[in-house]
């Protein structure tokens, strides 16, 4: 082989290695990135290193259904939203309330749960209702509905202790450096069921706290909320939703309230 013959062997042997790699990029793309944090079971939570959870299941129902591959990642919660923000993740799935303040940065698929923020205290608490909150310091995790339902209660002040995970909020209230906690009933009623010794209690208040929504979270305009959307619908109407939260809930869930 000449010189020339050696560069023309060359540049076709290296064009082809570039084909290869961007042929395995696209692949890649295609498997799309799901944030969560997994420290609010029963929606998400770490099994040894699995994430399980309702969310986990739901959203497995919903990528088959749309015929997406996909991988949840363990992003933690204000890390998830940063995430999203740059798009380094394709959606977020973590009970994730819907609300107008979140829609101005985020799209949402359509709702996938109900729930409302309630009051975790210890036994023989006087705390009844969330007005008995005020005054008393009492621990969230960090920009959750329930850190905002307690600042439009009472304003921003430093009695309203904030965590990183809800599982820390909870951890100071166990510490005694909190007197209640507020955050989803879903996941302090599953806490107070699966720690009897702990002697707490789960305090709601329907007057006080307003009927949240879940749903998947998506960066604004991105790549798939559309089938992901047409996905959760199919798996809300076939019943494979209602087995799912059968399995969690252990009832029926009122699948006409995510529909209105
Ligand atoms: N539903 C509440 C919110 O959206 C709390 C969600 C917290 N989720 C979690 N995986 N830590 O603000």
């Amino acid at each position: 082989m000449n010189l020339k013959q050696t560069i023309k062997v060359g540049i076709i042997g290296l064009s082809a290695a570039l084909l290869a790699a961007c042929g395995s990029t696209g692949s890649d793309d295609k498997k799309l990135t799901i944030g969560t944090d997994a420290a609010y079971a029963p929606f998400e939570s770490l099994n040894g290193d699995k994430i399980v959870g309702f969310d986990v299941d739901v959203l497995d129902a919903v990528m088959k259904e749309a015929d997406l591959d996909y991988k949840l990642k363990n992003t933690g919660w204000d890390p998830l939203f940063i995430a999203l923000q740059n798009e380094e993740v394709d959606a977020g799935i973590s009970a994730i309330t819907i609300n107008d303040k979140r829609k101005k940065t985020y799209d949402f698929s359509s709702p996938y749960f109900e729930s409302i923020n309630m009051i975790l205290t210890k036994e023989g608490s006087p705390i009844k209702s969330a007005k008995d909150l005020e005054g008393k310091k009492v621990s969230v995790q960090n920009g959750t509905t329930g850190q905002e339902a307690l600042e439009k209660m009472f304003g921003k002040n430093e009695n309203i202790k904030k965590f990183d995970s809800n599982v820390l909020a909870i951890q100071a209230l166990l510490n005694g450096e909190v007197e209640a906690v507020v955050a989803d009933n879903g996941v302090l009623k599953e806490y107070e069921k699966n720690n009897p010794d702990k002697k707490l209690v789960t305090i709601s208040d329907k007057e006080n706290f307003d009927s949240e929504f879940y749903g998947i979270i998506f960066p604004k305009d991105g790549d798939h909320q559309d089938e992901i959307n047409k996905a959760m619908k199919k798996v809300i109407d076939s019943g494979k939703y209602a087995e799912i939260y059968k399995k969690w809930f252990g009832e029926e869930p009122n699948v006409d309230a995510l529909k209105q």
